[in-house]
């Protein structure tokens, strides 16, 4: 054990406090019809926000609690011990470019499974450096060669590289290094930080094998019909992950960016919702339930999307299958919320199923709030060409190609942080 540290998590990371502040919510038939994307400046019950404070002190929570309660779920009500130890330290990776890292992150009652996060920093640094976060599909050890980071216990998809019967081999180490473009990213000055999304929940249809049951059975986390699904969980593994990054000497702590593909995109789009110290957030091809429009007639549905991943949101936002109209939100609300942060969509122009048109749809529809609390928004009323940045604080990003988190993508999510991030903290 080379070192072990213990941090409560901060009353920031708490999303909402459930049994006693949660007023009662409307049943769906008494929710109204609304046709287009909701304004996330007109509260439930159809006022105007007058003005900034309105905006953050109520409307804020009010949207918060709306998208926990019908389509997420709730957060865990309380805060927890997070103990994080080192397991492995390479001060010369990369061919001495880099400082490598493998820390276990553990929080809960301690059956909880753990969370391996690897830590790549670079190792020339002029000050504290920013640092992206995210989960991965296919374990640490497929980002990189080095044979001291470890492979994933927990269930993981039999498509993934050297994955048989559900379980991660050495086969395959460093088979995905693009995806993350570790190296690449280091040059430019950031840190790296990326862990198993399976340590937290595997992506199978119901949470037995997650962290869920555990901080369920101690009462930490709230259960029944509004209770989080697997992004919800999946991204509150993110913020333990934040409260071990803003602690690291290392790293600048107003410097997160949160970024993730796809499904993981969706959790980080919420996270940076939800979690104030993500400085920015970059959902890749995120789609339906993450930046894509819940009303949107192109691509998946939530019908679809609730049927095949019945496990990633919670039962009431089923309700809302053949009713999208209902929701007492879309997307732009989420994006709202991050507000004045940036936020960055990236997406292939093949890769209709994530609704890439809609998707800007949202971003537009998230501007007035942008605008409302002093921030700019789009770059520009129109889509991009396919491989140029649209670099306003509400960015967009299409390139040719299909459905993947590629080195592109990458050099997109570089640019703009390079943009756009805060200066040293
Ligand atoms: C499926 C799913 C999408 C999801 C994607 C992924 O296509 O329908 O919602 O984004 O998987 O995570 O790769």
């Amino acid at each position: 054990m080379l070192n072990r540290r213990t941090f409560l998590a901060s009353m920031a990371c708490t999303p909402f406090a459930f049994a006693a502040e949660t007023p009662a919510l409307p049943d769906i038939t008494k929710l109204p019809s609304v046709v287009n994307l909701p304004d996330p400046l007109i509260f439930l019950d159809g006022t105007k926000v007058a003005d900034k404070a309105a905006w953050f002190h109520k409307r804020r929570p009010e949207l918060k609690q709306l998208f926990q309660h019908y389509m997420y779920g709730y957060y865990p009500t309380q805060t927890v011990a997070v103990t994080s130890k080192v397991l492995s330290h390479d001060p010369k990776a990369f061919a001495g470019k880099g400082i490598l890292k493998e820390i276990e992150i553990s929080f809960g009652p301690p059956s909880t499974p753990t969370i391996k996060m690897l830590l790549a920093i670079p190792a020339e640094r002029k000050e504290k450096v920013p640092v992206f976060i995210g989960m991965n599909f296919a374990g640490n050890h497929v980002l990189v060669d080095d044979t001291a980071i470890k492979i994933p216990t927990a269930w993981m998809y039999d498509r993934y590289p050297g994955v048989v019967n559900n379980q991660a081999s050495e086969k395959g180490r460093g088979m995905q290094k693009d995806t993350w473009n570790i190296e690449e990213t280091l040059a430019e000055g950031f840190a790296v930080a990326t862990f198993y999304a399976g340590d937290v929940d595997p992506d199978v249809k119901d949470k037995r094998m997650g962290i869920q049951p555990h901080l369920e059975k101690a009462g930490i986390a709230p259960t029944g019909k509004n209770a989080w699904g697997t992004v919800a969980a999946w991204s509150w593994g993110i913020m333990r992950a934040i409260d071990v990054l803003v602690n690291q000497p290392e790293l600048d702590p107003k410097r997160v960016i949160v970024v993730g593909h796809s499904r993981l995109g969706k959790t980080a789009l919420l996270t940076a919702a939800f979690d104030e110290r993500v400085a920015m957030a970059i959902p890749n091809q995120a789609g339906c339930g993450g930046t894509a429009p819940s009303r949107g007639k192109v691509g998946e549905s939530v019908q679809r999307i609730n049927t095949s991943f019945p496990h990633w949101f919670n039962d009431a936002f089923k309700e809302f299958n053949t009713q999208t109209d209902k929701l007492p939100f879309d997307q732009n609300c989420l994006v709202a919320l991050c507000a004045p942060r940036p936020v960055l969509f990236t997406n292939a122009v093949e890769d209709t199923w994530a609704n890439p048109e809609g998707q800007f749809d949202v971003l537009k529809a998230a501007e007035g709030t942008y605008k409302f609390v002093g921030a700019t928004g789009l770059a520009s009323p129109n889509m991009p060409e396919l491989g140029k940045l649209s670099d306003g604080t509400l960015g967009y990003f299409i390139r040719a190609g299909k459905h993947s988190m590629s080195p592109i993508d990458w050099q997109a999510y570089r640019a703009f942080a390079k943009k756009h991030l805060p200066k040293q903290g």
